[in-house]
């Protein structure tokens, strides 16, 4: 199936995975010299959903990753019938869909403060066969978001300010899930940011069921053992 701009329809079987309450390792702290060997790491201990942060030096300081990363472990990640859910922290977001859905992308999520047409670019995500996520800094109320119950699939919550991996987790962040799960009525809520086996629960107990962790993931010298213990303590599968 293709949609009308000749993408692959992947939004229904990744709405399947995005469904389910799980823990998505960051490949943000992994090793990039072997990025494919540490994808394998995790999805061999279960992990089917990997997050992508994208950063431009503009949104917020640091440049990170491109399409032509995500799509370097695309096939491996889909093949395994796994997602990439990308997180963008980049200015004019939707000049981008396109390119990230082409590289493989099964949810593209953008900044609500890095667009001033929110609901257009949610349009063009979901147009483009992704499943489309919309993200809030901590410093932006929950609130945001009760204009867009329809369009969007997904609300990630940053339980850090955008833009480093390794920060601590900001602690008012269960009390912000759980405004969002009264105010939003969107099927996902995502955490972001200082995610490890002690924060988790609290978040997955105010109602968020995906949950991104790249340092205690990849920063642990046991990545498959942390991913699992992270899985546990978030009572995900
Ligand atoms: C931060 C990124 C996160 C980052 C999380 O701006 O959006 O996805 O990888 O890293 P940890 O889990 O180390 O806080
Ligand atoms: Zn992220």
């Amino acid at each position: 199936m293709e949609t009308t701009t000749g993408q692959p329809a992947r939004a229904g079987s990744a709405a399947e995975l995005f469904g389910a309450r799980r823990v998505a390792p960051s490949i943000l702290s992994a090793d990039f010299a072997r990025l494919g060997a540490q994808v394998a790491e995790v999805i061999a201990a279960g992990a089917r959903i990997i997050h992508i942060d994208v950063m431009d030096g503009h949104f917020v300081p640091p440049i990170t990753i491109g399409p032509l990363v995500a799509a370097s472990i695309a096939d491996q990640v889909h093949d395994a019938g796994g997602a990439l859910d990308v997180h963008l922290m980049i200015e004019r977001p939707g000049d981008h869909v396109a390119e990230f859905a082409r590289a493989g992308a099964d949810c593209i999520t953008f900044h609500f403060e890095a667009d001033p047409h929110v609901n257009r670019t949610l349009g063009a995500i979901r147009e483009a066969g992704c499943l489309a996520g919309v993200a809030l800094n901590p410093g932006t109320p929950a609130t945001s978001v009760t204009e867009l119950t329809s369009a969007a699939d997904l609300v990630l919550c940053m339980s850090v300010n955008p833009g480093w991996g390794g920060q601590e987790f900001i602690a008012s962040s269960p009390d912000k899930v759980s405004r969002l799960v009264d105010l939003a009525q969107v099927q996902r809520i995502e955490v972001d940011g200082g995610i490890d086996a002690d924060t988790v629960g609290s978040v997955a107990e105010a109602g968020a069921t995906l949950f991104v962790a790249g340092s205690a993931v990849f920063g642990d010298p046991e990545p498959a053992d942390a991913y699992r213990r992270i899985t546990t303590a978030a009572g995900a599968t």
